[in-house]
């Protein structure tokens, strides 16, 4: 008896990551690609500002990037449109907004709606916007984190995939918080990141599940 054929191996997920600043959970991201078994290929980096050490680290890594400045476009809409059609132009099948600091409209979110994900140094839902980790500090909570998000209209509002737990010391300030809460966050997002990619993962309302059906 001939041998059932299986099917042809996929080839990793390809996946556009968005910055705005240091970005080292892009780096995080470049690091584990760089193993094929994690699954993963970077196919390019955008940012909504140039000069940014996330834009050296994606050069560094021979990763192609983009730039659209919103002071570059006549209005919101534009460059929202803009930024859409440089992502699709890499055709990934997932999207990480990671440290990306502007809101996504309504063209983005037709074209990568339910496939595009973001990080937020924050236990949502509390703490959202950009303030995640001074906020937190100033509430006096003992514990905080990150949480990553299936991207919605809303601020950090989005189905959550993710969370990670980090304490808040007595003698923290906004600095020394962050950055453990960025050590959590990159771990967190390359785990899941990896596992969306390698899985499969499904989102129905405010549930994802990762490698099986929603129940
Ligand atoms: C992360 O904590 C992200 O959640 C927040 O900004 C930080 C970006 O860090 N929005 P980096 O650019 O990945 O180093």
């Amino acid at each position: 008896m001939p041998a059932t054929p299986s099917s042809p191996p996929r080839g990793p997920t390809r996946l556009v990551v968005l910055v705005s600043g240091s970005g080292t959970n892009l780096q995080a991201l470049l690091d584990a690609a760089a193993d094929p078994a994690y699954g993963v290929q970077v196919v390019a980096v955008g940012a909504d500002r140039p000069g940014i050490e996330g834009l050296a680290r994606a050069e560094r890594a021979g990763v192609p990037t983009f730039v659209h400045r919103v002071a570059d476009f006549p209005d919101r809409g534009s460059w929202d449109e803009a930024l859409a059609a440089s992502c699709a132009a890499y055709e990934p099948e997932l999207v990480v907004l990671a440290g990306f600091m502007k809101l996504v409209g309504p063209a983005f979110l037709e074209e990568f709606g339910g496939r595009c994900v973001n990080t937020h140094p924050a236990l949502s839902p509390s703490f959202p916007g950009m303030r995640g980790p001074a906020d937190a500090l100033e509430y006096g909570v003992k514990v905080t984190g990150a949480t990553l998000f299936v991207v919605d209209p809303g601020v950090d509002t989005g189905a959550i995939v993710a969370q990670t737990a980090v304490p808040v010391e007595d003698d923290d300030d906004v600095e020394t918080l962050h950055e453990r809460i960025k050590t959590a966050e990159r771990a967190m997002l390359v785990d899941t990141v990896g596992r969306m990619a390698r899985e499969g993962f499904a989102v129905v309302g405010r549930k994802v599940r990762i490698g099986r059906p929603v129940a």
